[in-house]
């Protein structure tokens, strides 16, 4: 059993999508996914392209659509190209997504659905009250064995789904020791009051499923199908793992309390994720120094 946990929101954003981190590797070809000589022809581009879709697993239903996805796929390295031309802090690389556009890729990808109205349990915020000087000067919660494995949402706009579990996770594993991964899948298919599945949600409407049903499965015992199903369909015989007293909302446009509340526990968030640099978002690099 968890105690209540905080959740933030970027209002600003309709869109947003909730992602792992990506972590820089070693050359800079594995993180961007070209050379500069890959530019150099259109036969190294077909090449490039060929190996991309190797790896990738991609088939294409027609020629025609090939032929499509390359000027996709040219267009976007482009895109990366110019941007880590432009930009030192961030790297973008071809990812799973170069052959999408950004209009295609927001369809497939983005699901929060932000909602008007704020949902906490309550309005208090449990950490108003903690003074700065009892803050650390700095957190991470993976090293602290409170955040497990990066998951993919795949093609499902379910980020809401992946935010709140993650921070139900977080809680979990703090109070109790005990780090399991729990259902997005259960999510998915029984928290239906304010949520759409793959269509999107609140995190909020989430957590307030947790709280009033008892709690999430394990993932093992509920796993990930990046569809819809019906409410207890994909459920193995286990019952439930892990539940939730309630939650509360930090504090909109207050970075103290966000502080606050990452101190003592995960908190979830979406961010906006729409843009195109997203898309192609590959990691920041300390190796961006021994770049020539
Ligand atoms: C951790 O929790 C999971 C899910 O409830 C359970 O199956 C597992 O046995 C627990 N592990 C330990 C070491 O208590």
């Amino acid at each position: 059993m968890a105690s209540p946990r905080h959740l933030m929101k970027l209002s600003a954003a309709l869109l947003l999508l909730c992602v792992g981190v990506c972590v820089a590797r070693n050359s800079d070809f594995s993180i961007v996914g070209y050379s500069e000589e890959d530019l150099s022809s259109n036969d190294r581009l077909v090449e490039l392209f060929e190996k991309w879709l190797a790896k990738h697993q991609k088939a294409y239903a027609s020629f025609e659509e090939k032929l499509h996805k390359f000027e996709v796929f040219k267009d976007n390295l482009k895109h990366i190209d110019k941007i880590n031309r432009e930009v030192t802090s961030y790297w973008l690389g071809l990812n799973e997504f170069a052959d999408l556009t950004n209009v295609e890729f927001k369809a497939a990808y983005l699901g929060l659905n932000a909602a008007p109205a704020r949902r906490g349990s309550s309005r208090s915020f449990r950490y108003e009250d903690v003074s700065a000087s009892d803050l650390p000067k700095s957190v991470d919660w993976r090293k602290k064995g409170a955040v497990t494995e990066v998951k993919n949402q795949g093609q499902c706009g379910s980020c809401w789904a992946f935010s709140t579990v993650a921070a139900v996770e977080g809680i979990n594993a703090i109070v109790t020791g005990n780090l399991t991964a729990l259902s997005e899948q259960e999510l998915i298919d029984c928290s239906v009051d304010g949520n759409s599945g793959c269509n999107g949600g609140l995190m909020d409407y989430a957590f307030s499923y947790i709280a009033s049903s008892g709690g999430l499965h394990t993932e093992e015992a509920y796993p990930y199908l990046m569809e819809e199903g019906s409410c207890g369909d994909g459920k193995k015989a286990e019952s439930k793992a892990v539940t939730i007293s309630g939650f509360e909302d930090v504090p909109a446009n207050d970075e103290q309390a966000l502080i606050k509340a990452l101190a003592h526990q995960p908190v979830s968030v979406a961010i906006e994720a729409s843009g195109r640099h997203f898309q192609f978002y590959s990691g920041f690099s300390t190796v961006l120094a021994a770049r020539s």
